[in-house]
């Protein structure tokens, strides 16, 4: 486990992380209003960010959408210290193109790159394209061996591999390891091919917005599952309502509640397009949240307090990394990193001046 507790923001790719409608946050997926955000939260002291990867919007095609890897590229450079999380499916990359990317981004960023595996779930993007929307375990079986090729070029290998999807033949890409041994890996995915392949090759295994005992569940796997080097480390999702008293955090959950029910018939949408086997959304149906990924499911909605209090338990039960979205995101991302962190520093007695 890092020495203290990480905080990250949720790039506004889709435009908005709840409503379509909130009065004080028009939806907006643009590069400006991104690469404001982000700098923001790299001044306010977060610590990473993660940019989540669609070509089209799930949410609808008539919405924007930012584009992660170029996204990403361009905040490598605007940026100084905030840890940049790409996340990437497998079958829209080659993973030799997506390795000598990411080495890319990692000399631009001066050792600050990330990527996320995802095996995705909305099938009209991959379909429309003509790639193919392959069955959930074969997703993982194809991600796995993707993986495979990039975590070697990542790391310097001359890499030699024939699978059953992939023959990368005397491969070795430069430079590589400028500042340190390779980029950080996470794998985001609930399923049991998603715990193997996480521990199996990630560093990071990236968890959804869940209570408590669910997340308290889900670390103790993870943990125990055999693997080379070192322990596996945990990130968690979560939608944050934070205010002064936990009744005024309840009554904006609840007008956040309100607000859903104009959007019911787009999330519906984005389910009919979601793959029926994706464990992730079984996870959301037990769940009821706002936000995506777990959101508020994770319980981060309450006074200052509260909020601090609830951190802490995740921490203590080996959650390294906390990656939060808010609405409006820009003023809430302020607000939870005056009020909240410092609540959160002092009940962990975690010192980061340093
Ligand atoms: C923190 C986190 C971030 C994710 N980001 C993305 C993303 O950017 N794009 C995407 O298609 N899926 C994303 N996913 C979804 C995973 O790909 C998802 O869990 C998977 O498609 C379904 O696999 P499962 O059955 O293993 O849960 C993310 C999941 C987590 C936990």
């Amino acid at each position: 486990m890092s020495e203290h507790l990480r905080f990250g923001v949720w790039a506004p790719v889709y435009g908005t992380w709840a409503s379509f409608h909130h009065p004080e946050e028009p939806v907006d997926a643009s590069w400006d209003r991104t690469s404001a955000l982000i700098r923001d939260a790299e001044r306010l002291g977060y610590e990473t960010a993660l940019i989540a990867q669609h070509l089209i919007n799930p949410f609808g095609e008539q919405h924007d959408q930012l584009e992660t890897w170029t996204a990403t590229a361009a905040l490598a450079a605007l940026t100084e210290r905030i840890e940049l999380i790409a996340a990437v499916k497998p079958y829209l990359h080659h993973p030799v193109v997506l390795a000598k990317q990411a080495a890319q981004i990692e000399e631009i960023s001066r050792g600050r790159f990330g990527i996320n595996l995802v095996n995705a779930w909305y099938k009209p993007e991959l379909e429309r394209a003509g790639i193919g929307f392959a069955e959930h375990d074969q997703r993982y079986a194809y991600g796995a061996e993707w993986l495979h090729v990039v975590r070697g070029l990542l790391a310097g290998q001359r890499v030699d591999f024939r699978g059953e999807h992939f023959r990368v033949e005397d491969y070795r890409l430069r430079p590589i390891g400028t500042h340190r041994p390779r980029p950080a890996i996470y794998v985001g995915g609930e399923s049991e091919p998603a715990r193997q392949l996480a521990a199996a090759q990630a560093d990071t295994w990236f968890l959804n917005g869940q209570p408590l005992d669910d997340v308290r569940a889900l670390v103790d796997d993870g943990a125990a599952r055999p693997r080379g080097g070192d322990p596996l480390r945990f990130a968690l999702s979560a939608f944050v309502i934070a205010r002064e008293t936990d009744a005024e955090a309840q009554e904006v959950l609840q007008h956040q509640w309100e607000l859903a029910e104009r959007d019911k018939a787009t999330w519906e949408g984005l389910v009919a397009d979601a793959d029926p086997k994706a464990v992730m959304f079984r996870t959301f149906a037990r769940n009821p949240h706002i936000g995506t990924n777990g959101g508020t499911a994770a319980g981060l909605v309450g006074s200052y307090d509260t909020v601090a209090k609830r951190i802490l338990e995740f921490r203590e039960l080996g959650i390294g990394t906390l990656m939060l979205q808010f609405q409006p995101f820009e003023a809430e991302q302020r607000r939870f990193a005056a009020e909240v962190i410092p609540r959160y520093r002092e009940l962990a007695g975690e010192d980061v001046s340093t």
